[in-house]
């Protein structure tokens, strides 16, 4: 079975993280391991009307376990405990400065430097603009150890109609690079 850490934080785009749970609840053989910060909670109750629990209610058949973001005496927290792959989505400037710093005061900064530590796959959906030299940095300094930068760029060469249509073309690359791809990706082909 496939372990997959989907880590929530405070930025704009609550969007992403439940249309990549809903997407990864219907792929079998995996276990999500759910954390969200309390800046996550609260920009998805701004953004959706909802709280992050009662948006997990409505998982189809979830395999999943949630994690206190407080709680550094995770499974989540040793590098000895089996994790495929970690996403952060989306990932604010904060959690992106505090996991280039190597900084561990919770447990999404401490699973991703562990995800780090252990040469595992580590995707951050990094979102602010515009971005200050300082953000860049640190960009660049994590993707030299190892993590993806993957930014909530939409394409419009599959021509959206919907805005879940645009958040898709996000999730379909964090999926991609998850090696976790299904039926519904979008990808370019040219119409010549
Ligand atoms: C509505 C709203 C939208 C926000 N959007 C962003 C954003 O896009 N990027 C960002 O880095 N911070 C954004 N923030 C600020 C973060 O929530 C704040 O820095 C918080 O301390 C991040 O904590 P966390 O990384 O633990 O979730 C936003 C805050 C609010 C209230």
């Amino acid at each position: 079975m496939k372990q997959i850490i989907v880590a929530i934080t405070g930025a704009t785009g609550a969007l992403y993280p439940l249309r990549l749970l809903k997407r990864l609840c219907q792929q079998e053989n995996l276990l999500m391991h759910i954390i969200i910060s309390p800046w996550g909670e609260q920009v998805m109750v701004e953004e959706t009307g909802r709280t992050f629990l009662q948006w997990l209610d409505e998982l189809p058949f979830a395999s999943y376990q949630l994690h206190d973001h407080k709680d550094l005496a995770s499974s989540l927290s040793s590098g000895s405990f089996s994790i495929d792959a970690m996403v952060v989505i989306p990932c604010t400037m904060g959690t992106l400065g505090g996991i280039a710093c190597g900084l561990s005061s919770n447990l999404i900064e401490r699973a991703a430097s562990v995800t780090l530590k252990e040469r595992r796959p580590l995707i951050l959906v990094a979102r602010e603009t515009p971005l200050s030299s300082i953000h860049l940095q640190q960009m660049l300094l994590l993707s030299n150890a190892g993590a993806m930068i993957l930014p909530p760029v939409p394409t419009f060469y599959n021509h959206p109609e919907t805005v879940e249509d645009i958040v898709d073309s996000t999730v379909d690359r964090v999926l991609d690079t998850l090696s976790l791809s299904d039926e519904k990706i979008k990808r370019w082909s040219s119409s010549k």
